[in-house]
């Protein structure tokens, strides 16, 4: 595949089914969890992505035995304590959710681990879990809270108390796996944020307690000796669906049916933005899986979008799909206002700054802060200059934003680092293809 990717057409009306591919969120957890247990596991239709991979290499060098052909990926785990401990260093890639998660589980390994990531993962945060972990009583060194960090577990991780404030799945979900192997009751008090761990170990009817008020998540989990194994058929990931939902809203004459999509409620902010933005979208054949809401989602362009002043209860279940909601704001009619997104810039690149470039880059006047974005909407956009995106740490939404706003507002455009959609989406280009014949 080419790493540049030129584009200065519009997309032709289409009407079309597409299956996404599958939830990078439930894929590392799979992998992560499957590794806990010493029966095999089984997955079909796993996502086979860069930063999956990287799980399954970490996991691998664990101790964990991983058989991964075509739809299938089988997995027989270490258990709970890990057979090895010489020193190891562990890469996490690009993934910020496995390079976080992993260390939960690292909280009893006794020997030193050096994580490390490549450049992007490098400049994020992880000060974030080392603080709750090291209350398990982990040790870390570090440099400045960033990687590469070394971290060396200890024998006997105690429980804790923790205020998890930031609404990150990603912290949550590292102390919950820490606390897995913690003898004792951990109790979490959480921000709202995506749940599939918390499912997760529900399924497994693992001792896990969960109490939702309306801003906050009281979750309880006691550690366990052994985990049962876990069989998981994933569904299509609605963070790689928000660029199908954007690009038909902002088409004209068309239609898609996205088939079999993960639509748990802590991750639709995205439909439920863009409803309120005017958009055409219907959730339908909604089924039940293993606590997860599966379904389809039916979307067609939509004229008279109007800008929002967006709730910001709506942005964790939203993080990840706020670029493309930009470009939505871009065409409607009005301001849009998103506030309260600082954690947007903690992302593979800072994506509140990036995200307004590109808008500007384009023409599009907005303003931007340390947390928030005001865009001032254009229902007769129209492009024709020349707009080149690069340097911007090879993030794959951002490659993914620029080339939907390439096909819906024309331009000459000139997109670099088309290679980052491997650690998520890696199909992103053959499935724009397919809707053209
Ligand atoms: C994720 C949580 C989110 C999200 C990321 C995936 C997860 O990060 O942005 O893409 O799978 O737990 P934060 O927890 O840092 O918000």
């Amino acid at each position: 595949m080419k790493n540049i990717f030129r584009i200065n057409q519009k997309i032709n009306p289409f009407n079309k089914k597409i299956f996404v591919s599958a939830d990078k969120s439930l894929s590392i957890r799979w992998v992560l969890l499957s590794s806990l247990s010493k029966k095999k596991s089984i997955a079909y239709n796993l996502l086979k992505s860069e930063d999956v991979i990287s799980a399954i290499s970490c996991i691998k060098k664990l101790g964990s035995k991983v058989n991964f052909k075509k739809k299938k990926c089988e997995i027989v785990g270490t258990g709970l304590n890990f057979n090895l401990n010489k020193k190891l260093i562990l890469n996490a890639g690009n993934s910020g959710t496995l390079g976080r998660l992993i260390l939960g589980l690292l909280i009893n390994y006794q020997n030193n681990i050096k994580l490390i990531g490549d450049k992007s993962l490098s400049k994020r945060d992880f000060l974030r879990v080392i603080m709750p972990l090291k209350k398990f009583g982990a040790n870390f060194v570090s440099n400045k809270n960033k990687l590469p960090l070394n971290i060396r577990g200890t024998k006997k991780p105690k429980p804790i108390n923790y205020f998890e404030s930031k609404g990150s799945a990603q912290c949550k979900t590292s102390v919950i796996l820490a606390a897995l192997k913690a003898k004792g009751e951990t109790k979490i008090k959480a921000k709202k944020s995506r749940d599939h761990t918390e499912l997760m170990l529900r399924h497994l009817k693992l001792p896990i307690k969960i109490k939702k008020t309306k801003k906050f998540d009281f979750i309880n989990v006691k550690g366990v000796n052994e985990i049962n194994p876990l069989n998981y058929k994933l569904p299509g990931d609605i963070s790689s669906c928000a660029f199908f939902i954007v690009l038909t809203i902002l088409s004209k004459k068309s239609k898609v049916l996205l088939k079999n999509i993960n639509v748990n409620p802590s991750r639709i902010g995205i439909i439920k933005i863009l409803k309120k933005m005017g958009a055409k979208i219907k959730i339908i054949n909604e089924k039940k899986y293993k606590g997860e809401k599966i379904a389809d989602i039916l979307v067609r362009s939509s004229d008279n979008l109007k800008g929002i002043n967006c709730p910001t209860k709506f942005n964790s279940s939203a993080i990840d799909e706020f670029l493309v909601i930009f470009l939505v704001a871009a065409k409607s009619k009005g301001t849009s206002i998103f506030k309260g997104l600082s954690e947007l810039n903690q992302k593979e690149s800072p994506r509140l700054k990036i995200g307004s470039k590109i808008l500007s880059l384009m023409g599009v006047k907005n303003q931007v802060t340390k947390n928030s974005i005001k865009i001032f909407g254009n229902p007769n956009i129209s492009l024709s200059h020349k707009i080149i995106i690069k340097k911007y740490l090879k993030d794959h939404r951002i490659f993914m934003m620029s080339t939907i706003a390439a096909l819906t507002f024309g331009g000459n455009w000139t997109i670099h680092d088309a290679n980052s959609i491997n650690t998520s989406f890696p199909s992103f280009l053959r499935k724009l293809k397919d809707l053209e014949h």
